[in-house]
């Protein structure tokens, strides 16, 4: 796979600082170890501040300073804040929240992707840049948009949405009667006798139809692959050889962000350990724990699923130097904490890690969000700690990301379909797959994330916690891949259009798995369902009758099967603990023929090439000797782990 020379990068804005400072900064990011710059993603009323007035030369001039200090730019298109005069061209482009109010212009975002107007004002405005900057020396990428779907946008319940949504049901189902079938319309007379009786799946009485609702999801989530393709085709012609990027967030799942890296690049992100755990984070207890580092799989499931998207490349496009300004509580990181986060990055295959943003802004929404340096522009604690990842990165050998041992299936369409359809309050598939890569990772293992139309070949292991509605090409590149598969419960359980399949669950899986699933509960917090000999399922479980072939290796303590197998595909009927997890994964990982190391709550490590990266996430020093073999060498920190300490080590 790729062998790569890690950089830093940092997110600039020479339109918020007097362009007398522009020469200096760019001196100081040279001098910090920066080599990339992004710039211009929210400038479009700077330089176009009324329709086809175009004022270039401020963007011209940095680009020149900043290319002359030899950073590399990464060029934005600036469609996700269309100025005022544009919104008031065309007053219906804005987005329309699921109660049916209008989203306002006046912070950023404010676009419908199903509006076709405005997506041909993004053509134009991307057009007029590209024939500009695209071949312009030192814009060596282009990051496209920002951010999509941020702020609640990718689903717009506007008229726009009604039209195209309709445009592209007739396309699916061709009759209305099929798409009744499809959809089960029957049920509650919902049957319609034309297209345009569809109507968006918000503001109905109560739940609105689940195969509507998933059908409005991939409807939705193919305007935004749309929206970036059409900019992408442009730069693709006028930006020959550049990189094209987009920068997705953490837990976000409103689009298919496989669907979407099909026309980039690269696939970053914008990683935001702490404001992740104050938003997302398990219990109290949990984020008080982690408060100052994050959760210690959160950063490392993205680097994994996003180098698992398009062409298999990854950045971080915004990394947390110090306290944000938008999750419920903003603290500060530990000290060393930015340093880690960075190498870990790296140690997951990220080509570049670039800080938001230079310096901290005094004016407007983020004035409370750190940055490299402070507003009046003195280093703050992140600067000093790019300096130091900048001097270690020079002292290491490169390496290359190889194929891990494991893969993790992940699909956004089942992520949807639990969202839509949980049967208990707190069946959260993204929380089950998040589980599941935990459990590997408590054992060591390095983990590539995988759509389920991947090529599984070379794997040993395949672990799919939720795929609920698999199709036969997967079924059929399971097999053929050789690896054995393990299944996490509700895999299976419905088909594309979001029905029960003939034959009940797992539907299509039952080829490999020769079982099916009888009865499935949902949970309260608190209720267990114990398993023989330790560990036990909570949230979810299921009754499941096997075919003769099929081996239980373990039961509740109700003689229901737990775990059980058929040739190399086992199904795990419940949403199994940290313990019984464990011991399910050492049982496949044995029979996949792989070596599993136990590495503690909060310890974590990640193989690239030749190289191991140990970080500590507890609030506390902790001894990693185990993690290091006898001959291993360290090349950074050493086996006793302060807080926020990390060790970089050669094996041997
Ligand atoms: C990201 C966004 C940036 C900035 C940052 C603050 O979501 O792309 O523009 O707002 O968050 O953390």
């Amino acid at each position: 796979m790729t062998k790569i020379k890690p950089s830093l990068g940092v997110c600039y804005y020479p339109e918020h600082w007097p362009q007398e400072k522009w020469a200096e900064d760019a001196a100081r990011m040279v001098e910090c170890g920066i080599e990339y710059v992004r710039i211009a993603e929210f400038a479009w009323s700077r330089f176009e501040p009324a329709r086809d007035q175009f004022s270039f030369e401020w963007l011209d001039a940095a680009i020149e300073i900043l290319a002359n200090a030899g950073l590399k730019i990464v060029m934005c298109t600036p469609t996700a804040t269309p100025p005022k005069w544009l919104v008031e061209e065309m007053p219906d482009m804005v987005a329309v929240d699921e109660n049916g109010v209008e989203r306002k212009w006046g912070s950023r975002r404010h676009y419908d992707f199903s509006h076709l107007e405005y997506r041909r004002e993004a053509i134009r405005i991307t057009e007029i840049l590209a024939r500009r900057y695209g071949e312009r020396p030192g814009i060596v990428a282009w990051q496209i948009d920002n951010e999509y779907g941020c702020h609640d946008t990718t689903l717009s319940y506007s008229r726009a949405a009604a039209d195209g949504f309709r445009d592209w049901l007739a396309q699916k189902y061709q009759s209305p009667d099929a798409l009744n079938r499809a959809w089960g319309n029957v049920f509650w007379s919902m049957e319609v006798s034309d297209f345009s009786q569809v109507e968006l799946p918000n503001l109905t009485v109560t739940e609105p139809n689940p195969s509507h609702v998933l059908d409005f999801r991939r409807y939705a989530s193919q305007q935004v692959v749309a929206f970036n393709a059409a900019q992408c085709d442009i730069l693709r012609k006028r930006a020959p050889g550049r990189d094209l990027i987009h920068n997705f967030m953490g837990h976000f799942l409103e689009f298919d962000h496989f669907d979407v890296s099909v026309d980039l690049d690269v696939a970053s992100w914008d990683s935001y350990p702490l404001g992740n755990l104050e938003r997302f984070g398990r219990s109290d207890e949990w984020k008080n724990w982690y408060l100052r580092a994050g959760d210690p799989d959160f950063q490392a499931f993205h680097h994994d699923l996003y180098r698992g998207c398009g062409a298999r490349r990854m950045w971080v496009m915004e990394q947390q130097p110090g306290p944000v300004n938008w999750a419920p509580w903003n603290p500060a990181p530990h000290p060393g904490m930015v340093r880690l986060w960075s190498h870990e990055a790296f140690a997951h295959g990220a080509e570049v890690v670039s800080y938001f943003r230079w310096r901290q802004a005094p004016f407007a929404q983020e004035q409370f969000h750190a940055a490299l340096n402070r507003p009046d522009g003195s280093p703050d604690q992140a600067y000093f700690e790019a300096s130091s990842v900048k001097r270690e990165l020079a002292d290491l050998p490169s390496a290359e990301t190889q194929r891990s041992g494991v893969a993790l299936i992940f699909d956004y369409p089942s992520q949807w379909a639990s969202e839509i359809q949980p049967q208990g309050q707190d069946f959260d598939g993204f929380a089950h797959v998040m589980t599941w890569y935990r459990g590997l990772r408590l054992l060591g293992q390095n983990i590539d994330i995988l759509p389920s139309n991947a090529d599984l070949s070379g794997y040993a292991l395949v672990v799919v916690p939720h795929l609920f509605m698999p199709d036969l090409d997967f079924v059929q590149a399971v097999k053929e891949s050789g690896a054995r598969a393990v299944f996490g419960a509700r895999c299976g359980s419905r088909t594309t259009s979001h029905q029960i399949p003939d034959g009940l669950a797992p539907g299509l899986l039952q080829e490999l798995l020769a079982i099916r699933v009888q009865r499935a509960e949902s949970l309260r917090p608190g209720v267990e369902i114990p398993v023989v000999d330790g560990g036990s399922f909570s949230r979810w479980a299921e009754q499941v009758e096997a075919d003769a072939s099929v081996t239980v290796n373990l039961e509740t303590v109700d003689g229901q099967p737990a775990y059980a197998t058929r040739d190399a595909y086992s199904y795990v009927s419940g949403w199994p603990d940290e313990i019984l997890l464990s011991r399910i994964l050492k049982s496949e990982l044995k029979a996949a023929g792989l070596e599993w190391i136990e590495t503690g709550e909060d310890l974590r490590i990640r193989d690239r090439g030749g190289l191991r990266t140990i970080v500590n996430y507890a609030p506390k020093p902790l001894d990693a000797s185990h993690l290091i073999g006898p001959s291993d060498t360290v090349l950074i920190g050493e086996a006793m782990l302060d807080v926020a300490g990390l060790a970089i080590v050669q094996r041997g």
